[in-house]
């Protein structure tokens, strides 16, 4: 009933149109698991991806966000003193008087409450570029605990789609050469060179 034919595989005497219907048959069914496992190793992805972004919750900057642990993750960035409450709420107060001209944005964790990832973006309105508007992203910074984990990639891509959102034509930073390859991942390009004059 069988022949042998190529690589030692058989192939029914009786019929090549029932042997086609047969390969047919099992080439589906493979195909059917195949695109099953995949659906479920997908819907596996987006899951996990999905628990993430339910663990970090991003956000603008509350004013009760100093009670977790704001200031001190700043301090993981650069000198940061001590902030007062009062002194924090007239800060905060100040700033909100922006409105969506200046953002802070954090990322919470849900399961501590602490805050562990910040940025900032500040919109410059210019004469040039037609009365154009460009976004400043400043202190970046992730708790070290959580880096690693897309969440600085979070922050940067939400203050670049609010500086976009606002109608900027463009965002810029400076960083050091060690964050570069951060920052391309993010999106952006090494342009010219940063100059700086500290004052204290
Ligand atoms: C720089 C910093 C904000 C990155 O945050 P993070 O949450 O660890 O980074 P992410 O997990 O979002 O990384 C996003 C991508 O960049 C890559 N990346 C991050 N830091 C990197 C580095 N120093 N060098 C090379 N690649 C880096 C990651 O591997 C990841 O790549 P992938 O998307 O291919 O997986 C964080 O390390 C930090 O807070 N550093 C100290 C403060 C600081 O330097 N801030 C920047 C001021 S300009």
């Amino acid at each position: 009933m069988w022949v042998t034919f190529g690589l030692g595989l058989k192939k029914p005497k009786f019929s090549n149109q029932l042997y086609d219907l047969i390969c047919n048959c099992i080439h589906t069914d493979l195909l059917l698991a195949f695109d099953y496992l995949l659906s479920q190793f997908l819907k596996a992805m987006m899951q996990s991806e999905n628990s993430v972004e339910d663990a970090f919750h991003i956000r603008k900057l509350e004013i009760s966000d100093k009670e977790k642990g704001f200031i001190e993750l700043l301090r993981q960035l650069t000198v940061c003193d001590s902030v007062s409450d009062e002194k924090f709420k007239e800060r905060f107060e100040e700033i909100a008087k922006y409105g969506d001209d200046h953002c802070i944005c954090v990322i919470e964790d849900v399961r501590s409450r602490k805050i562990v990832a910040t940025g900032s973006v500040f919109i410059e309105k210019k004469f040039v570029r037609n009365c154009g508007k460009a976004g400043h992203i400043e202190d970046v910074v992730v708790d070290s605990s959580a880096r690693g984990m897309q969440l600085g990639k979070r922050i940067v891509e939400y203050l670049a789609d609010h500086a976009h959102s606002m109608g900027c034509y463009k965002v810029i930073l400076d960083c050091t050469e060690e964050n570069r390859p951060f920052y391309e991942k993010c999106g952006f390009k090494k342009k010219e060179i940063q100059m700086v004059k500290y004052f204290v």
